[in-house]
């Protein structure tokens, strides 16, 4: 019999070969996801899919069918007349909010941003969450508004919505509220599945490996962002990607409204040297990808950008065109403010050697900037700010965290939280590398 008259499996033989670590054929997986998209495989099923893709992995073949089913599950904008289109993503961090200040800057050397972002997944901070945090910001625009955006402002920054990719909007949901986040397969699928609807011509991938990463080592996520690079081949789409340090938070903050401030502090000139290092390189390889600098050219013409106050420019105008305040990137005072204050201090003197991004992301959630069940809402003024950085000299008692806080009791308990996640030791400690490895 030909192979293309072959049924595909039924939902329970699909999960028995996948629990297993079974190859299962395309059509079979096309079938799966498709009949829970309309109703007649269950959630508890599709939850039960996604565990078995965390423990036993999915084969490359499986990516590829769920992420065109997730592509084809709405809209596919054509961009091409537009020019020079870029959108990127972050696999997921902490206090990673290059996106908010690696796009504005992308826009100011040429490239028309249309970028389709998602929530906070896990203990990981989310573009869309963050956005939100800007009082008045829509991230649910029309998609033809959202398309006039990217033509006449440059830049437009939605999540996934009923139209556009609204597979991954639900799968998105059910695998935060099922610990089934981390498995290279579903993340390439979800990430490559909404670069592909959004319809840009260059992807710039900052895939992220560590403690608060979902990958847990450079080899790991050097392995998905080839995944993810070769999803977008069908598609005739330009990839260039990074694998970048997720051991400690990127910049100083972590939390939604204090991530506003870090990228506007960076966009106005000041702020971490991490997130205004990483948000170079994100921009650089955009512009580059999409044509729009000469190879080799993008990284000074990102600093000179930045520099000029052209990116914190287009910054303002992207906020003032999705109905935010444009004030939120200079003015972080229009942004909300948590009531409570808890430092967490230095064990010891010496050098901080540790700062654990995952214990920061889990207290950070914990806090409310994150969801612990799905209809929670965001604190958008809660989070974590850093006093320091791995490298830096510290002393006994001198605070290297500061808990934003609604709550005294949660603030007690994230106080625990990131205390043990902090180490110093005697000698000097270097500060880590933060670009791991690209292409
Ligand atoms: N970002 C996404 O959009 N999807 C994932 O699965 C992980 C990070």
């Amino acid at each position: 019999m030909a192979a293309s008259m072959i049924a595909p499996l039924a939902p329970v033989q699909l999960l028995e070969r996948s629990r297993r670590g079974e190859p299962i054929d395309a059509a079979s997986v096309a079938a799966f996801v498709r009949g829970w998209l309309d109703g007649t495989v269950t959630d508890a099923q599709m939850g039960a899919w996604c565990m078995a893709a965390c423990l036993a992995g999915l084969a490359s073949e499986a990516v590829g069918a769920l992420t065109e089913v997730m592509v084809t599950s709405g809209d596919r904008l054509d961009l091409s007349r537009l020019g020079p289109t870029g959108d990127a993503h972050s696999t997921g961090g902490v206090g990673d909010t290059t996106t908010l200040v690696a796009m504005p800057l992308a826009a100011a050397l040429g490239v028309r941003v249309a970028k389709m972002s998602g929530r906070g997944l896990a203990h990981t901070g989310g573009t869309v969450d963050k956005l939100e945090s800007i009082p008045g910001f829509l991230t649910d625009l029309p998609l033809d508004r959202f398309v006039r955006q990217v033509r006449d402002v440059g830049i437009a920054v939605i999540g996934q919505t009923a139209r556009m990719t609204p597979a991954d909007k639900r799968l998105y949901a059910l695998r935060d509220q099922t610990g089934t986040v981390p498995s290279t397969g579903l993340i390439a699928a979800s990430i490559m599945s909404k670069k592909i609807a959004g319809g840009a011509g260059a992807i710039a991938l900052d895939v992220k490996a560590g403690s608060g990463a979902f990958f847990p080592d450079a080899a790991a996520a050097r392995e998905a962002a080839a995944v993810m690079a070769g999803l977008a081949v069908p598609w005739g789409r330009k990839v260039r990607w990074m694998v970048t340090a997720m051991d400690q938070p990127i910049g100083r903050y972590a939390g939604n409204a204090l991530e506003v401030r870090g990228a506007g502090e960076v966009l106005r000139g000041e702020g971490a040297p991490d997130l205004r290092e990483l948000s170079l390189r994100v921009a650089a390889e955009l512009a580059e990808a999409a044509a729009v600098e000469e190879p080799g050219k993008g990284r000074a013409a990102a600093e000179a950008a930045l520099a000029s106050g052209a990116a914190l420019l287009a910054a303002e105008r992207w906020a003032e065109a999705q109905g935010g305040d444009p004030r939120a990137w200079t003015e972080p005072g229009v942004l909300a403010e948590a009531p409570l204050r808890l430092p967490v201090p230095a064990p010891a003197d010496g050098h901080l050697a540790a700062l654990d991004a995952l214990a920061v992301g889990e207290a950070a959630r914990w806090l409310g900037a994150g969801r612990l069940h799905a209809a929670q809402a965001i604190d958008p003024s809660v989070g974590v700010v850093m006093l320091a950085k791995v490298g830096d000299a510290v002393t006994r008692g001198q605070p290297v965290v500061e808990i934003h806080a609604r709550d005294a009791f949660l603030a007690d308990r994230a106080v625990e939280m990131i205390a043990a996640g902090i180490r110093v030791e005697t000698g000097p400690a270097a500060a880590p590398e933060l670009i791991l490895d690209e292409g």
